[in-house]
């Protein structure tokens, strides 16, 4: 009997997934092992929700956006049944043995990551594959869905020139990223942006509105600003950088306050799609400058995958296989200067990649006049 092998995708959706499953299963097919598919992430495997990945399975799938398989953020130990959050690790075991799956290959982000490890230290075969819009997954270069929203991000920019330049307007437009400024960065240099805006460089409210005082005084008509969803100020960062210490120096027995700071955390950082309009606000009544804003929102994950993302994800998806093949599971299949290499999941999951201040994007951007706004 064949070889069997599994796979899912989880997390928030991204281009380039069907053309990583059809690599896995193209590659692993050619190798004569039978691959099932999970449905929705972990779920799939908690629940023994699952359906065959065969040949005619591939075909036309290497261009569709979104994944055949569907997702979904669960966890395995935070599994919602009915009201409650229950921990399916062992179920997930018990199906993966059932199925007499010879390795898991799950492709996925940050939290992915994070279950995987879970499921490798329960002692199942795990190969991962990178993929994330936000391009903050450690240890690779590149994750599956960077490019592809790269491009419409950048797009967007470009059209909000030609308006903003109409009605001399300063555009605010809100990228996806999460904690990082990979997107908005990347595709504000790409689009020619004035001013941009990430989470690894707080900003002042008065120094970006200096910067468009300064473009309208120059005589440039019109500002686009690309802003992270993750971007903050300088005193809610400085304010977040106090609760963090505080949260470090907890003993780890000290679950309720730890749970306590955190939530305070995220309500001070996490994401509120008021904040970019409160900006949008502040900044038109200190530069007297029309101010609009723009939310590209789920725009970046849809569509069909770039040809980079096709590329990479067909590279990933025939590494993975290769991996399971050799038997060598534990690891992520990482991209680095165009070739793949086996990375330990534990040097990937609950690390963030982000925007380092020397990165060579920021000493671009920082020659090209554009503002960070510090
Ligand atoms: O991680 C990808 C991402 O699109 C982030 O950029 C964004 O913060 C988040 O997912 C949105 O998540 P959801 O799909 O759960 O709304």
């Amino acid at each position: 009997m064949n070889k069997s092998v599994g796979i899912l995708t989880a997390g928030g959706d991204s281009p380039g997934l069907n053309a990583a499953i059809r690599a896995a299963g193209r590659a692993l097919g050619r190798a004569g092992y039978r691959l099932t598919g999970f449905r929705d992430g972990f779920e799939g495997l908690a629940f023994d929700r699952w359906i065959p990945l065969d040949e005619p399975t591939f075909s036309g799938i290497l261009t569709a956006g979104g994944t055949i398989l569907r997702t979904s953020r669960n966890r395995p130990n935070k599994m919602p049944v009915g009201k409650k959050f229950l921990d399916m690790t062992d179920a997930i075991c018990e199906n993966y043995r059932k199925h007499q799956l010879e390795a898991l290959i799950c492709i996925g982000g940050g939290g992915t990551h994070k279950s995987a490890l879970l499921l490798k230290k329960a002692g199942l075969n795990i190969v991962t594959i990178p993929k994330t819009i936000d391009n903050d997954l450690a240890r690779t270069s590149s994750s599956i869905g960077f490019d592809t929203a790269l491009d419409v991000a950048t797009s967007a920019i470009d059209s909000l020139h030609s308006t903003a330049s109409s009605h001399k307007r300063v555009m605010l437009v809100e990228i996806m990223g999460h904690r990082a400024g990979w997107l908005a960065l990347g595709s504000g240099i790409a689009g020619g942006a004035d001013v941009i805006l990430i989470p690894e460089i707080p900003y002042r409210l008065d120094a970006v509105a200096g910067a468009l005082k300064t473009r309208a005084r120059d005589g440039k008509l019109f500002s686009i600003v690309p802003v992270a969803e993750g971007a903050i100020d300088a005193e809610t960062a400085a304010a977040a950088a106090k609760l963090e210490a505080e949260l470090a120096a907890l003993p780890a027995s000290d679950k309720k306050n730890k749970a306590a700071l955190k939530a305070k955390l995220d309500e001070l950082t996490g994401y509120r799609p008021e904040r970019i309009f409160e900006l949008a606000r502040q900044l038109e009544a200190k530069t007297g400058l029309e101010t609009r804003v723009t939310i590209l929102g789920y725009l970046q994950r849809g569509g069909k995958p770039s040809c980079f993302d096709r590329l990479l994800a067909s590279q990933l998806g025939t590494a993975a296989a290769q991996a399971v093949i050799r038997g060598e599971f534990g690891s992520m299949v990482a991209f680095s200067q165009g070739q793949t290499k086996l990375v330990p999941i534990e040097e990937v999951a609950g690390v963030r990649k982000c925007v380092t201040p020397d990165h060579p994007w920021v000493a671009s951007a920082r020659e090209l006049g554009v503002s960070f706004g510090e």
